[in-house]
């Protein structure tokens, strides 16, 4: 029998636990060994939920554990590049949640890292792990040219009703509100716009990067506050990235990509429901006389964050390479950090 995938863990607060712990619990093979969180007794009580072997008092001790294959760093953006490099030089292999870091040069620094060490530093873009997505990209690979590719987003009701994660009241270190991981040089406005586009962007960059199957190049950028326009090319395409305030039921956020001969809509559901997939529609115009189709096509019960993990699993076993590498979130990082030099200071 395979040796099974040990992991370890650093920070188990929402995301941690929701997002992340609770899934690696429920996958076959994999070893959970050790959690460190400042927050001990939250710590504490989380490994005895999810049958984590060990609490740890720091994350030194998790990178030094001879037995820990990979780690799953789930913290406020600006806080992981310190952990992260350090887990890094520890040998092992490491996810963090998006973005990457809290500005361009961390994150180069965390990709550099995982470059000397030789391990696979992986940026959680969940949804390209969706199974909606995954199968809106064959159809697209098989379509051909591409001619436009727009997102609209309004966001609403992201948790789903998913329940709640254990809190204590214990001391922790403060990430929204701070401005010490901002780049240099942005005014108050133009690091409001980034803090957004790092937090929600992040995931959007990340879907055209994977549905087209190239780099974005920043074009123009055309705020109406609290809401933007942002334009980009990548390769022939013309891509467009729209936010409105809306009020929404439900979580709005769909792409749609454009052919000669018709359309591929893709509508992530919201993160925290589990067992939902992106739902999928493919319009194909009908050629000579021919009749048009309209399919939709289901993924089946499946949660991207549990795919997630267990695609980071095989990562860590050596049976699959990153899906969002470091050097993808790092790159979107550079662009992100354009459009908010490139928003109004004021
Ligand atoms: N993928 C998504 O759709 C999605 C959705 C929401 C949030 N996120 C990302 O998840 C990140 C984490 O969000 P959260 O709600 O879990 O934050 P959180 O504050 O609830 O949890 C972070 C935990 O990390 C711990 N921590 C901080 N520094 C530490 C250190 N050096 N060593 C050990 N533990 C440390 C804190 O004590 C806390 O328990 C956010 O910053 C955001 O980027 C992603």
């Amino acid at each position: 029998m395979d040796k099974p995938v040990t992991l370890g863990f650093v920070g188990c607060g929402n995301m941690g636990q929701m997002a992340h712990i609770a899934n690696y619990a429920e996958i076959p093979g994999i070893r959970l060994k050790a959690l460190v969180d400042v927050k001990q007794e939250q710590a504490r009580k989380v490994a005895a939920r999810h049958g984590i072997e060990k609490v740890y008092g720091s994350v030194a001790e998790i990178a030094a554990d001879p037995e820990i294959d990979g780690v799953v760093c789930i913290m406020f953006w600006g806080l992981q590049e310190e952990p992260a490099i350090q887990l890094l030089r520890g040998g092992k292999h490491v996810i963090v949640e998006k973005p990457l870091a809290g500005n361009a040069a961390a994150g180069q620094r965390m990709v550099e890292a995982a470059r000397q060490a030789g391990k696979h530093l992986v940026c959680g873009y969940m949804k390209c792990h969706d199974a909606g997505m995954q199968w809106a990209r064959q159809r697209i690979v098989q379509r051909g040219r591409i001619n436009q590719a727009h997102l609209f987003f309004t966001g609403g009701d992201w948790w789903a009703n998913l329940g709640k994660p254990i809190t204590t009241s214990e001391e922790a270190p403060q990430g929204w509100g701070t401005e010490h991981w901002m780049p240099p040089g942005l005014s108050p406005a133009q690091q409001r716009a980034f803090s957004f586009f790092i937090n929600i962007y992040s995931h959007h960059l990340g879907i055209f990067r994977f549905l087209l199957g190239s780099e974005l190049k920043f074009q123009s950028i055309h705020p109406e506050d609290p809401c933007e326009t942002v334009l980009f090319s990548a390769g022939e395409a013309q891509v467009v990235l729209m936010r409105t305030r809306m009020a929404c039921d439900w979580w709005e956020e769909k792409v749609r990509v454009v052919f000669d001969d018709g359309y591929l809509d893709v509508a992530p559901p919201p993160p925290m429901a589990r067992n939902l997939s992106a739902r999928v529609d493919e319009y194909r115009k009908g050629q000579e006389g021919q009749t048009s189709t309209l399919t939709q096509g289901i993924a089946g019960w499946s949660w991207a964050f549990k795919r997630q993990a267990e695609h980071f699993a095989e990562v860590c076993s050596g049976r699959a390479e990153p899906l969002v590498p470091g050097e993808h979130a790092w790159r979107d990082l550079l662009l992100m950090e354009e459009m908010a030099r490139t928003y109004p200071a004021d």
